[in-house]
């Protein structure tokens, strides 16, 4: 894929009834960079994830995913642009009914494939990446918040998207196993290039992921110019939503040196 830019919102507006959600915003995520969502509750982050993925039209602007702009698109056309981007929310969303086998083949059987050897295969590869290896044949109920979660980041990644996004994904985790989450956040865009959406309310969680990188090399945290990359590119930018509009966008490092006072609401 030629395009550096993931995903590029340029003047997007999206109302409710009048209502602006989304008012005049503009936003990038490069390849392999993390984008954090911030804001308060009933800010827009939702509704942006939720037009990224083309699930809700903007009234005006473009979406570009990999530079298509997929706001003219039908939900045909959507289809192939929505399989190479995979979404977790808070809830997890599993299949109660379905054991960590089914639901994280789920993708897979939808996409047509058939053939069950492949799908354990990859089944497997993905338990193995969230480290869920010895839960396959359980049930979600007996899972812990943490372990569900882990689960549906598997079933997201099982098809290989490109771009992620997760909506809140270590909400009602307690600190140590948010951190796991977050590692797997990194491990993703580290180690497979994924470009990714992350809404958060937990600012560690947020200069965390700007703060380190995950080598693949040494298995472990660096720093993020350190470890030999090359022109220590931005692993992660930090958009703050403020009633639908863009209060700031910008590097870990500007948001952490801001005088707003607004900002010093999340800071602190
Ligand atoms: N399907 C919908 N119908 C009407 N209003 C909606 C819908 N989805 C979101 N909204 C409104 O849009 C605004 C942004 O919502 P949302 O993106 O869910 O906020 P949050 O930042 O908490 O995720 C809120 O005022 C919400 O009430
Ligand atoms: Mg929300």
């Amino acid at each position: 894929m030629a395009a550096t830019t993931a995903i590029e919102m340029e003047h997007v507006w999206l109302s409710f009834e009048g209502k602006p959600a989304l008012a005049d915003v503009s936003c990038e995520v490069r390849r392999g960079e993390t984008l954090v969502l911030l804001g308060a509750t009933g800010s827009g982050k939702s509704v942006l994830l939720k037009s990224v993925l083309g699930l809700l039209k903007p009234d005006e602007g473009c979406i570009l995913i990999d530079g298509q702009d997929i706001v003219p698109l039908s939900e045909d056309q959507l289809h192939p642009v929505r399989r190479r981007m995979g979404i977790v929310f808070q809830e997890g969303a599993l299949f109660d009914s379905l054991s960590v086998y089914e639901n994280v083949a789920y993708r897979l059987r939808e996409e047509g494939i058939r053939d069950e050897q492949e799908i354990e295969h990859r089944v497997r590869e993905v338990l193995s990446f969230v480290e869920m290896d010895a839960a396959i044949d359980k049930m979600p109920a007996e899972l812990s918040g943490g372990m569900r979660r882990r689960v549906s980041i598997a079933r997201a990644i099982i098809s290989q998207p490109s771009i992620m996004l997760y909506d809140s994904p270590t909400g009602g985790l307690d600190p140590v196993t948010a951190h796991t989450i977050n590692l797997l956040i990194m491990k993703l865009r580290d180690t497979e290039q994924v470009s990714s959406v992350v809404v958060t309310h937990r600012l560690q969680d947020a200069f965390f992921l700007a703060n380190f990188r995950f080598s693949a090399q040494t298995q472990s945290l660096v720093p993020p110019n350190g470890g030999g990359k090359a022109g220590g590119a931005s692993l992660a930018r930090f958009l703050v939503l403020r009633e639908g509009s863009v209060h700031f966008f910008g590097s870990a490092k500007e948001l952490a040196q801001t005088r707003d006072p607004y900002l010093h609401k999340f800071l602190h």
